[in-house]
């Protein structure tokens, strides 16, 4: 009998839970889903075909028209988001996604239209899943429930060191405005607002590094795998 569990990880934008979800899917040999790249993907397709966020009826259409995929990358040894047949994980990483992805997201069609693809990727257990709802509506049963936080400032600093790849000209002010305004959008929204679940474990990691991080929450995993049947 397989003992495999589901962890659902949740928290606000820019916290870490993606690094840390990776390395524990990597180390327990478990699928790993960020789930924000679903909402990112969805975003995306709006934006390109100008679908108002208002509009019902476009939108149950778009969504009709909407396939989203994983699929593995072996260089970056992480999953891929496919948008119909078309590799978007850089795209959907663009400022101008990021900037419209809450309202999105805040839409209870999208959210319906994601979290029963999200429920249906967990019905073998065995899954490191993030996301904002993970461990208070998608998975409410879920075996281990971690929500990260860190301090904002310290948060904005990180993001902003992986947009200066790609954007040399991004400022601090413009990452730090993004990011407060997503997490009152996504905490605040009439449809599975962001909140810590009563039964998760808080994992603050703003003076910790990122081994430390995982190896705590490596210790709560093995814990609650010992644990189940
Ligand atoms: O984790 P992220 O920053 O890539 O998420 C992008 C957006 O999607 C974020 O503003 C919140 C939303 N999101 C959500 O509402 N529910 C999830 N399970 C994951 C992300």
């Amino acid at each position: 009998m397989s003992n495999k569990i589901i962890i659902a990880i949740d928290g606000f934008s820019s916290c870490g839970k993606s690094t840390l979800a990776k390395s524990l899917a990597a180390k327990l040999e478990y699928v790993f889903i960020d789930t924000g790249a679903m909402y990112r993907a969805i975003a995306l397709y709006f934006l390109r075909n100008n679908i108002s966020f208002t509009d019902n009826q476009a939108i149950y259409k778009a969504l009709q028209e909407i396939n989203l995929k994983f699929e593995y990358n072996v260089t970056s040894l992480k999953s891929d988001m496919i948008l119909n047949g078309e590799n978007v994980e850089q795209l959907i990483r663009e400022m101008k996604v990021s900037a419209k992805v809450s309202e999105v997201a805040a839409i209870a069609a999208v959210r319906d239209f994601a979290v029963s693809q999200q429920q249906a990727m967990g019905k073998q257990k065995g899954i490191v899943m993030d996301g904002r709802d993970i461990g208070t509506v998608v998975f409410p049963n879920a075996e281990l429930k971690i929500f990260v936080t860190a301090d904002p400032l310290i948060r904005a600093n990180r993001r902003l060191l992986e947009l200066r790849v790609t954007h040399p000209d991004i400022t601090l002010e413009a990452v730090s405005e993004n990011l407060q305004h997503r997490d009152l959008i996504d905490s605040t929204r009439e449809h599975s607002p962001l909140k810590q679940a009563a039964d998760a474990v808080v994992l603050d990691n703003s003076n910790i590094t990122k081994e430390a991080q995982f190896e705590i929450a490596l210790n709560w995993a093995l814990e609650k795998i010992k644990q189940a049947k």
